[in-house]
């Protein structure tokens, strides 16, 4: 049903949210040897979005599917990496940012089952996703809370104050997959909020650099994937570099950044495989540090 955001736009739970939670399946039931096994969050989606993901998908070459598949979990598993570096830091709040179908919080390693856990999405996609849960009967975890917050008109520090965060104690952030669906300003705000968290907080963020260069599977994945995008009214809008998304990093005020280019991360989660998958640039990780 068509919900209204606080912006007062009609705004239909995301397209994107659901098509990455079905390529997170994907990987975990169809590619040997995961390096990310999330079967859960796919759960969530109604058949005919799985439908319509799958004729999208169906539409692009096996590499290009495969490089956006692998693209959708790299993330988690670097993240995977930094829950445990975080436990061993002391620290216990999380928060998912743009979370969409992302089950994390239901699948947190025995370390993180103390920890708070912040799910912040756009106020029709969380709704939405909450109807979904509860019409699964899925049992959430009692250490989870939902904090809506539409990041082109609101502050993510009111959403989270309003939910008991604890501004300061230092947390893990996730921002997957959301920077390339906001305006520059909204970027900018919300960096600068993040990068007033408290000292040692963390936030792994994933965003893609413009499209463009030689390579064959980023021209398809770009042409195909943009009218389908656009028809769902989530447009691709924020494309950054790595030294851009660095300095917006640091301007913010962050302390430091690590950056996890695309040969970085085929070297650490993908090398020696017996099948030929690969990361391609649709997406890099980076990681801002408080
Ligand atoms: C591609 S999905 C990524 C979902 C999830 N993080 C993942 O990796 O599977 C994009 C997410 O960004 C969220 N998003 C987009 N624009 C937003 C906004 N203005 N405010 C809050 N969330 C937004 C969508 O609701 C959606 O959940």
């Amino acid at each position: 049903m068509e919900q209204e955001g606080p912006t007062g736009v009609a705004r239909e739970p995301s397209f994107t949210a659901m098509w990455h939670a079905w390529m997170r399946n994907a990987h975990a039931t169809g590619h040997r040897s995961p390096i990310f096994g999330d079967a859960l969050s796919a759960q969530l989606v109604p058949e005919p979005v799985r439908q319509d993901v799958a004729a999208l998908m169906g539409g692009f070459s096996g590499k290009a599917a495969d490089a956006l598949i692998l693209m959708a979990v790299v993330r988690y598993r670097l993240l995977a990496d930094r829950l445990a570096a975080a436990n061993d830091r002391g620290i216990e709040q999380f928060v998912i940012l743009g979370a969409g179908l992302d089950t994390t919080a239901l699948s947190l390693p025995a370390f993180a089952q103390g920890w708070r856990v912040f799910e912040v999405d756009h106020p029709a996609t969380q709704e939405w996703k909450r109807q979904q849960l509860a019409a699964l009967g899925w049992r959430l975890p009692a250490n989870l809370v939902f904090a809506p917050c539409d990041f082109e008109a609101q502050k993510l520090l009111d959403a989270l104050d309003a939910v008991g965060f604890e501004r300061d104690r230092p947390a893990l952030v996730s921002l997957f997959g959301v920077i390339l669906y906001l305006t520059a300003d909204a970027t900018k705000t919300l960096l600068r909020e993040l990068a007033s968290l408290a000292p040692d907080s963390e936030v792994v963020i994933s965003y893609s650099p413009p499209p463009g260069g030689p390579d064959p599977v980023l021209q398809e994945v770009w042409g195909k994937s943009s009218p389908k995008v656009d028809e769902t009214g989530e447009s691709f809008i924020g494309h950054y570099t790595a030294s851009q998304l660095d300095q917006l990093a640091r301007d913010a005020g962050f302390r430091d950044t690590v950056q996890y280019s695309v040969e970085t991360l085929n070297a650490t989660y993908l090398a020696g495989r017996l099948d030929d998958l690969e990361l391609h640039a649709i997406e890099q990780l980076i990681i801002a540090i408080r």
